[in-house]
């Protein structure tokens, strides 16, 4: 039986503890780190009855995703949005306020529980959805810019370590993939090399796969969200190349790294070879011995390593 709540139009964004938020399951998610989720952009104006965010740390895409939530309320909808206190919940309260919302404040579990109500303040929603929208930035690895939106890994710079490795890839051929892929510029520096059939660029984070596919303009390529947490292997892929999470959403899980590894040494054929770029403290070396035949070190630089391994 379809209880009050759940025939309302509700919206969710992320995972809330139900403990702090409860969501009832038919909610929509629209959180683009969830595989199969609708988009938040795609949400229709003023057509939600609720939505509940779990408001992401960083603060252009936290006020972003505020500002999206208030756009597709009804007026006179409510807004919970939550979020650990040190990772940007107490600011919510402030955040909403600024977008032209009364806000009712809660403090449990280390969370802030802010509930607001649609419509807001129309200009200072705009300005939001303006601030954490996608944007062009003029500086990539070498000349080219890049397509790229706040809340994406390393939005506003290439990371060091990308383009280290960037800068030390061997010489690559055939079939390869980029796990964890992010808007694409190392990518881009794989398909530079022309033996390079084909590249699958996958990425658990939809708006990554969304800047990757403007960015990453050749025909060799693929793209694919998805959980690598999750990958079924194949052992059919001549190399892959990455530069491996250790956070997702604001979270540290050093646990990734290593799902990583293990989804790149079932998804190689033998003698196939895994590059990975990594902070000098992140010990992947055991794991990558655990799965692989042959492992090297390419070069070490200001905080970097790159490691090469062959199954
Ligand atoms: C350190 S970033 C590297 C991004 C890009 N390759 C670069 O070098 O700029 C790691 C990427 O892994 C993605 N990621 C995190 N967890 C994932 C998972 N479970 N499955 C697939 N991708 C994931 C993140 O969204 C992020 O884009």
């Amino acid at each position: 039986m379809t209880t009050a709540a759940e025939s309302e139009a509700w919206a969710v964004y992320g995972a809330p503890p139900p403990v702090l938020a409860p969501v009832p399951p038919r909610a929509r998610q629209v959180s683009p780190l969830i595989p199969d989720a609708s988009s938040l952009e795609d949400l229709a104006e003023a057509s939600l009855d609720r939505m509940t965010v779990l408001a992401p740390p960083g603060a252009l895409e936290r006020r972003y995703v505020l500002a999206q939530a208030l756009r597709a309320l009804k007026p006179g909808g409510a807004l919970v949005a939550l979020a650990p206190k040190d990772r940007g919940g107490s600011r919510l309260r402030g955040e909403l306020q600024s977008l032209g919302c009364a806000v009712a404040e809660e403090a449990r579990r280390h969370h802030r529980i802010c509930t607001a109500r649609a419509p807001g303040d129309a200009a200072a929603i705009a300005s939001a959805l303006t601030g954490g929208g996608v944007r062009w930035r003029e500086v990539g690895l070498g000349e080219a810019g890049f397509w790229t939106q706040p809340g994406v890994f390393s939005w506003d710079r290439p990371d060091p370590g990308t383009t280290l490795l960037a800068a030390h890839l061997p010489a690559l051929a055939g079939r390869g993939a980029d796990f964890g892929c992010g808007a694409g510029l190392l990518a881009r520096a794989v398909l530079a090399q022309p033996g390079v059939a084909e590249l699958e660029l996958v990425d658990i984070d939809a708006r990554a796969i969304a800047l990757a596919r403007r960015n990453v303009d050749d025909e060799r390529a693929r793209f694919r969200q998805a959980d690598l947490r999750r990958a079924s292997g194949g052992a059919r892929l001549d190399f892959v190349v990455m530069n491996p999470p250790f956070h997702l959403a604001g979270v540290e899980d050093r646990g990734l790294g290593e799902a990583f590894i293990a989804a790149a040494a079932a998804a190689l054929r033998p003698g196939g070879v895994c590059l990975l770029v990594a902070n000098v403290s992140l010990p992947y070396e055991r794991a990558l011995e655990t799965c692989f035949a042959r492992l090297g070190q390419v070069v070490r630089r200001d905080g970097f390593k790159v490691l090469e391994a062959v199954k």
